[in-house]
């Protein structure tokens, strides 16, 4: 896939309550994830864009021997990592994906809902399975829902004046390839590949809950780039698309969401 360099402008600024207002539908990923990864001798464990860092504090009691490290580049999360009660065994570090490296050979990294926002995925995967120990496993969950009404009417809006002058030519870019270049690329790296999707038909209440889903995450760095004056008015024209295409039935608005899994072991 070809990558621009849209985010060139620096990362969209996160809002971890609005980010958290799903806690439960977003989190239930992660711990599928984690019911795949195996167990042995841990020592050193990674969770890669960790966000406001609650995911990352339940790894204390999957391995309580373990050093763990949470990694992210926003602020926002981490002001609110912070915030969670202090452990000798966790640190929370701030630093880009791209460039950043362990001390110490890792036997788990954990990524969830996080490598989309990362481009070049072919330089990515070797420099991560570079950092696992023997037997170190790599546990990566991405959304793959690019083309989903959520998305594809994003773009619509972001292509239309006055946003795309204000957003300066910015489109939406999610870093994900098809789920058999993961396999291809893991097994040539050396290791074994446990890889699914699994969609979610959640079901979302109150009043423009797609909208609010959508705010807490992929038009992060649309509002990140727009003055107060364009973000309410862009809101306007995309509530009312989000209302057309996910219908807010008796129960609430139901909101499929593909998400790409795997689990990499090193042979
Ligand atoms: C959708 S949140 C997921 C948070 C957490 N893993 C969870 O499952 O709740 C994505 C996180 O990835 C982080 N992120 C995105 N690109 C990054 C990069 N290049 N370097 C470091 N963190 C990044 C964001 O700051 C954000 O906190």
């Amino acid at each position: 896939m070809a990558e621009s360099a849209s985010l060139a402008r620096g990362p969209a600024h996160w809002d971890p309550q609005q980010y958290q207002r799903f806690s439960r539908e977003r989190s239930r990923p992660f711990f599928e994830l984690l019911a795949r990864v195996p167990d042995g001798e841990v020592r050193a464990v990674a969770d890669l864009g960790c966000g406001p860092g609650n995911l990352t504090y339940t790894l204390l009691t999957r391995w309580p021997e373990a050093h763990i490290w949470g990694v992210d580049h926003s602020p926002e999360m981490l002001a609110q990592a912070a915030a969670l009660p202090v452990h000798p065994h966790l640190r929370f570090v701030q630093a880009d994906l791209a460039q950043w490296r362990p001390d110490v050979l890792l036997d788990r990294i954990i990524a969830n809902a996080a490598l989309h926002w990362v481009p070049h995925h072919a330089t990515l995967l070797p420099r991560l399975v570079s950092f696992l120990a023997p037997r170190g496993v790599l546990a990566v969950q991405m959304p793959y829902n690019c083309d989903a009404p959520s998305h594809r009417l994003l773009a619509e809006v972001v292509a239309q004046e006055p946003w795309r002058s204000a957003l300066g030519g910015w489109t939406e870019r999610y870093f994900v390839e098809a789920p058999l270049w993961y396999a291809d690329t893991l097994h040539a790296l050396g290791c074994t590949v446990d890889l699914w999707e699994t969609t979610y038909y959640h079901v979302l209440m109150g009043p423009d809950a797609v909208l609010e889903w959508m705010k807490g995450t992929a038009l992060r760095p649309v509002l990140s780039r727009l003055d107060h004056d364009r973000q309410a008015q862009f809101l306007e024209v995309y509530r009312e698309k989000l209302r057309a295409a996910y219908p807010e039935g008796p129960y609430g608005a139901c909101f499929p969401f593909r998400r790409v899994f795997f689990v990499a072991q090193l042979r």
